[in-house]
């Protein structure tokens, strides 16, 4: 019984998702595969792409330049929210995900398919992120998930493939699994499985070692409008252009490296291996300007709300009414994330040395300065202190007297 009759697939040109669309044909009826490949600004030739998934059995192949949407409606929205699942990853694989998930189902629409679907397997966060976008944007369609069926080992993934004029992965030699987009790599598998193996120089390629990085510190501003990142050293860039070079700078600096245990949303913990050099250096100018324009209980709540962002994208809950309701409060509190930082990259490390704001600074230097501008009313300080220590005096006197 077919469960579908014409599917749209998620293809990235991979053995697994190859396999897919033979799979999906043979052996559970489908009469047409359409495939869909994305630029998320990976850097990979589209058009071997393309012909790829013709010769492994698909009806049609089609490739989508997805780069300015991803930077501008997901990647800018993380930076707003700074957002760090477990305060460390800034979820680059995460946020191609539900935009990914959208186009499938705009395809489905057009071609008139009644099903959509992609290869991940039953482990991963993505098979959580994709089928939560799709069954929100479009319930009506099925998704299939082969590779999370078909319980075939890899080398019987590649021998299936084989069968139905696949051909097998050139480079057997790499045993990492890595996932690429212009925010950034992830890299898993192989020896990086076991937590305690530092990870050989050859898992990374976005940025430098930071033996190899220049002795010479190197200083960047970055201006920013509404917490939206829009001009280096004073040129503006449209954002894909900003990131592509925020990415190469703080790349040769060797800035940008992550190695971390992280828990997925499956309940496992696993041990992955990022590189997100420009996205992690835009977050960071982004905090050190809103610590100058948001005031302070704002800023308090929001770092509190980041957090929940964080874990809902990675979580899968893009489309979700809570995500909604946060992304309403993070669009406010940058109202005033108006100025520029100045951020210095030396030997892995990115430092922010300056910040300003000619329409939004809260630093006001004849409150903050010492000297002999100061109109801060020093003797108002004791009845503050009164009244603000007053439950601690209190409840310290009744525990001493307690015993
Ligand atoms: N653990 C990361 C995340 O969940 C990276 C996932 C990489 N995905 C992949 N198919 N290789 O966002």
């Amino acid at each position: 019984m077919a469960r579908a009759k014409k599917v749209v697939l998620a293809y990235s040109g991979g053995v697994d998702t190859s396999v897919c669309i033979p799979y999906l044909r043979n052996e559970w009826g489908v009469e047409e595969v359409i495939t869909f490949a994305a630029d998320l600004g990976q850097g990979d030739e589209l058009e071997p792409i393309r012909l790829k998934a013709l010769a492994a059995g698909a009806s049609q192949s089609l490739v989508g330049d997805l780069v300015q949407p991803f930077i501008e409606g997901f990647a800018f929205p993380a930076i707003r929210a700074n957002a760090l699942y477990q305060g460390r990853y800034p979820l680059s694989t995460a946020l191609a995900r539900p935009l990914i998930a959208e186009r499938l189902v705009a395809i489905a629409r057009e071609v008139g398919a009644d099903g959509v679907a992609h290869g991940c397997t039953g482990k991963g966060n993505d098979q959580v992120r994709f089928d939560v976008a799709i069954g929100a944007l479009a319930p009506d369609l099925t998704v299939l998930t082969p590779a999370r069926e078909w319980g075939m080992s890899r080398e019987e993934t590649i021998a299936y493939g084989e069968r139905h004029g696949i051909p097998s992965p050139v480079s057997k030699g790499s045993p990492y699994s890595i996932d690429l987009n212009l925010l950034g790599r992830s890299i898993e598998a192989g020896p990086l499985e076991d937590p305690n193996v530092e990870p050989p120089e050859e898992v990374y390629a976005l940025t430098v070692a930071v033996d190899q990085a220049p002795d010479q510190p190197e200083t960047v501003t970055i201006g920013f409008e509404r917490g939206n990142p829009v001009s280096l050293d004073g040129e503006r860039l449209d954002p894909v252009s900003l990131v592509r070079r925020a990415n190469a700078l703080a790349g040769r600096h060797g800035f940008g490296r992550l190695d971390m245990v992280e828990d997925r949303v499956v309940g496992i913990k696993s041990r992955e291996i990022y590189e997100t050099p420009g996205l992690l250096l835009l977050i960071r100018a982004h905090q050190e300007l809103e610590s100058l324009t948001v005031p302070a209980d704002v800023l308090r709540t929001k770092r509190q709300l980041e957090m929940q962002w964080a874990d809902l994208v990675y979580q899968g809950l893009w489309f979700g009414a809570l995500k909604d309701a946060i992304d309403g409060f993070m669009d406010r509190s940058q109202q005033t994330v108006n100025g520029s930082v100045r951020m210095k990259l030396h030997k892995g490390n990115a430092i922010a040395v300056g910040r300003s704001s000619a329409t939004d600074s809260l630093y006001v230097p004849d409150m903050a300065t010492y000297g002999a501008e100061d109109r801060f009313d020093h003797r108002a300080a004791e009845g503050f202190i009164y009244v603000w220590g007053l439950p601690t005096r209190l409840s310290a006197a009744v525990r001493r007297q307690g015993g």
